[in-house]
């Protein structure tokens, strides 16, 4: 018996060994981090969502884990555009194509003027525009605002013509599927990424009758075990409606290699950890990616190929 796979993914000419990545959020806000990312096995590495300056992120503490996953609300800190974007120039100048810029500014105005400074760059690779934090104070998740994401896109696509995809947040009724995908089926878009935290959860401390997280009085996005079901949700939703030249990146509930199996199964062409990162570390690309295999060898499939987006209906 054959017992190895090939787990190659590529998009838009760009190759990556394996589909599973960090999601921007989780050790990625340093060069640091990144570059351990890129020796892990991960198959690629995602920067930190960044804003135009420098942000220290909300008060702590601001993520606590949770019995089947985590709440936060970190409030982007990141150390500024720049910083990312001479990351990623550099990594691309050493050969590296497999990253993704993440960016996530605080206004329309201001996911605008990066995108123009990324267009006027040499910077070629994938860029993820974040649409979906929900956690800074006073701001609303943009992706929630049908006409601000068509206000968006229209503005972007006048000038921007690299490879741009977006973070979406989870969404949960069947029309705003339908009523999103029609907005985003217009562009050129290359990827949309399902999906974000679930925005503005709240856990109890049952000993000290509290919030378990400081900022916004206790409400932060939840990740971890508790979502995937969404997350596999928003994921087959999107395939199914979506042209099929707009991937989708998986995020959501990943913790082994049988979830990266579902989220392909749902239709996703890369995954991305968050929660399950944090504690694990770089070790958690291997093992999963491992497992994934395992799973892909026993049930006779030889490539992604197989059986991305091959969900059966009962
Ligand atoms: C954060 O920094 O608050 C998390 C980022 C996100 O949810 O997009």
């Amino acid at each position: 018996m054959d017992t190895t796979s090939n787990l190659q993914v590529s998009i838009n000419d760009i190759n990556f060994n394996n589909p599973v990545l960090n999601a921007a959020g989780v050790r990625c806000q340093s060069t640091t981090e990144l570059d351990a990312i890129l020796a892990s096995t991960a198959g690629g590495a995602v920067t930190k969502s960044a804003t135009l300056q420098p942000r220290n992120g909300n008060e702590t503490p601001r993520m606590q884990s949770l019995p089947f996953g985590s709440i936060n609300s970190m409030g982007l800190p990141n150390y500024g555009f720049d910083y990312y974007l001479d990351y990623v120039i550099n990594q691309q100048i050493a050969g590296n194509q497999n990253l993704i810029l993440s960016i996530a500014g605080l206004s329309i105005a201001e996911n605008l003027t990066m995108l123009r400074q990324i267009q006027a760059s040499d910077y070629q690779g994938l860029v993820e525009l974040n649409l979906s934090c929900p956690n800074v104070a006073g701001k609303s998740q943009v992706g929630y605002d049908f006409e601000a994401v068509a206000d968006i896109l229209a503005a972007a696509f006048t000038f921007f013509d690299g490879h741009l995809g977006l973070k979406l947040p989870p969404y949960f009724d069947l029309n705003q599927f339908d009523e999103l995908s029609a907005i985003l089926n217009q562009y050129p878009l290359t990827y949309v990424n399902s999906i974000n935290s679930i925005g503005n959860g709240l856990a109890v401390d049952l000993d000290t009758e509290t919030v378990v997280i400081k900022p916004k009085a206790g409400f932060g996005g939840i990740g971890g075990d508790y979502v995937k079901p969404t997350a596999l949700a928003n994921i087959r939703a999107f395939r199914l409606r979506l042209n099929p030249a707009i991937k989708i990146i998986g995020t959501g509930g990943i913790s082994s290699g049988q979830d990266v199996f579902e989220h392909i199964l749902c239709g996703a062409d890369l995954v991305q950890i968050g929660t399950a990162f944090g504690p694990e570390g770089t070790p958690i690309f291997e093992r999963v990616t491992d497992e994934l295999e395992t799973i892909m060898v026993a049930k006779g499939y030889r490539s992604l190929a197989d059986f991305r987006g091959k969900l059966k209906i009962i």
